[in-house]
């Protein structure tokens, strides 16, 4: 069975990518490097012994895209690509619009002209917008605090339109917690191309002296120790529940919604400890104000994956920091160094 990863050089697309030819489908790739780098797809060949077919294709660009229809027998698709920067949504919200929206709009329009009705598609947590109440189960209020968070919850609006529309279509959503960690190979890994936005990233640079300390936004949360508390998650755990939903939409026309999150909710001075041990080095922070947008706590309730998936995570935080930090150490520079 052949899947179309789009945005499959990216963090999460390229681990994903590792997981599916482990489980024996074939792999397609096709990304823009607007937020990636092809190293990522050759290292997934160094990993797996099969380096993916990949188009350097911008997949908003419709006529680009079909070509890659065209060329291949393609079964189901996996949506990865998009813009994720939530500061910059915020600060640039056409530029998240135009290419997320018209991304999914023109993929959703490509496999329906090439009869491909099995998507699997990357939203958020950022969907539940300011929980009420945690853990976070499926069926809780949406709503969104960014530009980015609207994209994801308007990609999840049409699809779920289209499955009415069409129940041909076998859809999952899959609500992503916070991914974290690398390949234990440390040879593909998250390799930010700008100051780092997220917590890990930032925390591997001071722990890798490209930077010098750590801000970290906001101590008064009304949290356990006063600072945010998330739901971290291990790639390689997250790449294994795309496979799991792959799996399950065989079963037909199907319209799904999970969390992928591990259930764990750990706050920020938890995860500078937990870096400080794994790395042997101090993790140097100060204490800033909160940051727009953030919320106190988001964690998940994994439930449903479990039971109807078959999926759970298996990695620990330890396992988190270890190969987080052997994939910093072995690529400083990450996929931009020698
Ligand atoms: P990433 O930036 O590493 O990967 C996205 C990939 O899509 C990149 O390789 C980029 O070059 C590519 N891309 C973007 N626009 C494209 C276009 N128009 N045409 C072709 N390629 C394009 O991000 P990631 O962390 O791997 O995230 C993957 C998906 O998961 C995204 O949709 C993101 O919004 C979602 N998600 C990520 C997180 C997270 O914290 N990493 C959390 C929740 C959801
Ligand atoms: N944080 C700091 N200092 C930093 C960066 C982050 O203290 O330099 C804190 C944040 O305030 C938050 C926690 O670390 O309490 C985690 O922040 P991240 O930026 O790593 O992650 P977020 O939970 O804000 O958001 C991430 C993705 C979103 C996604 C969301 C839910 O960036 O795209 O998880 O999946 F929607």
């Amino acid at each position: 069975m052949a899947v179309l990863l789009t945005g499959g050089a990216g963090y999460i697309g390229s681990h994903t990518a590792v997981e599916l030819i482990a489980a024996g489908y074939d792999v397609l790739i096709v990304d823009n490097f607007s937020n990636s780098h092809p190293k990522a797809v050759r290292r997934i060949g160094q990993i797996t012994g099969v380096t993916p077919l990949l188009y350097n294709v911008d997949i908003a660009d419709k006529t680009q895209l079909e070509k890659v229809f065209l060329e291949n027998q393609i079964d189901a698709v996996i949506h990865f690509a998009g813009f994720k920067a939530v500061g910059e949504s915020v600060s640039q919200p056409l530029k998240y619009y135009h290419n997320n929206l018209t991304s999914a709009i023109t993929l959703i329009e490509c496999m329906e002209k090439y009869d491909v009705r099995k998507l699997v598609f990357s939203s958020s947590a950022a969907v539940y917008g300011i929980p009420k109440e945690l853990p976070l189960t499926e069926d809780m209020p949406v709503s969104a605090t960014n530009p980015y968070g609207q994209t994801k919850l308007m990609i999840e609006q049409i699809l779920r339109d289209i499955h009415i529309a069409d129940p041909d279509w076998s859809i999952s959503l899959l609500r992503y917690f916070n991914p974290a960690g690398a390949h234990e190979s440390g040879l593909i890994g998250e390799s930010p191309n700008d100051i780092p936005n997220n917590l890990i990233p930032y925390i591997l640079q001071v722990a890798i002296g490209v930077r010098e300390k750590l801000q970290i936004f906001g101590n008064d949360y009304p949290t356990k120790d006063g600072t945010g508390v998330r739901d971290y998650i291990h790639v390689v755990d997250l790449a294994k529940g795309h496979v799991a939903a792959l799996r399950y939409l065989d079963r037909g026309s199907e319209f799904s919604v999970f969390n992928l999150g591990s259930g764990n909710a750990y706050s920020v001075l938890e995860m500078v400890n937990a870096f400080q041990s794994a790395c042997g080095k101090a993790i140097p922070y100060v204490f800033g104000p909160r940051r727009a947008g953030d919320v106190a706590e988001c964690y998940a309730n994994p439930y449903k994956a479990m039971l109807q998936l078959g999926w759970k995570t298996e990695k620990t935080l330890d396992d988190i920091c270890r190969d987080a930090w052997n994939w910093q150490r072995k690529n400083p520079n990450g996929y931009w160094g020698t």
